[in-house]
């Protein structure tokens, strides 16, 4: 596995240079290939997403687009903490172009203990085998979509598991690492010096993060700025 870092003055210029890779990965997808990529959630991505929204904008395209959470909390979409509600908002003039499709995380179910089975089976019948790429953070320690340490990161053969946030308890649905560790390529977007060192030490920590390093058959392409 190689790790290739790519640093940024700040994150306008990291968001620009993600999304315009981002772009050219949807417009070489062959023609009627579906292109699907999971996005991370949380505070961070977000210029991202909007900017990769004006650019979508500006195209044709020729192919549909499929849309997961690597992560999604178990709250309304309507909640400010909702990950699909953060994408449905960033991405939104391309939504109205009928751009993109999300598939969801989420069922009515009252627990994602519950719903992991169903969520699994709409995964692996709408979503193809490999992700064009996987776009994910990083919290500071260390972990990555809702895999946290010292938690599974996977459940039976499940692509994806229910997760319980170690801080505030919330409880999410996480893609599991083999489904995650599925894909062409793997964007890992962190800012500031405190996630850079984390990064650095992740394998010795034996930190979520550390998995994926260990465990990715791609390049592993790391956005950073200060
Ligand atoms: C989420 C994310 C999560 C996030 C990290 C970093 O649902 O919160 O998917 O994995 O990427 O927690 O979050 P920040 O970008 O807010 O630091």
């Amino acid at each position: 596995m190689t790790v290739k870092f790519h640093t940024f003055d700040n994150f306008s210029a990291l968001s620009e240079a993600l999304s315009q890779q981002w772009l050219e990965v949807i417009q070489k997808t062959p023609e009627h290939d579906t292109a699907s990529f999971a996005l991370a959630g949380g505070s961070t991505p977000a210029p991202v997403y909007e900017r990769l929204d004006q650019l979508l904008s500006g195209t044709t395209q020729h192919n549909l687009i499929k849309l997961v959470a690597t992560d999604e909390r178990w709250v309304a979409d309507s909640d400010q903490q909702s990950n699909e509600g953060l994408f449905r908002r960033c991405l939104s003039a391309s939504a109205k172009d009928k751009r993109w499709q999300l598939i969801s995380l989420k069922n009515p179910s009252s627990t994602p203990e519950i719903a992991t089975e169903a969520i699994s089976a709409r995964l692996n019948e709408q979503l193809p085998d490999a992700f064009s790429a996987v776009l994910l953070g990083m919290g500071t320690d260390g972990h990555i979509a809702s895999l946290f340490p010292g938690a599974p990161t996977q459940h039976d053969e499940l692509a994806c598991l229910a997760a319980v946030h170690p801080q505030t308890r919330q409880s999410r649905m996480s893609l599991s690492l083999p489904r995650l560790l599925n894909t062409k390529r793997i964007w890992l977007v962190i800012t500031g010096a405190e996630k850079r060192q984390v990064l650095d030490h992740a394998q010795a920590e034996n930190l979520p993060v550390g998995d994926l390093l260990r465990e990715a058959g791609c390049t592993i392409d790391v956005f950073w700025c200060p």
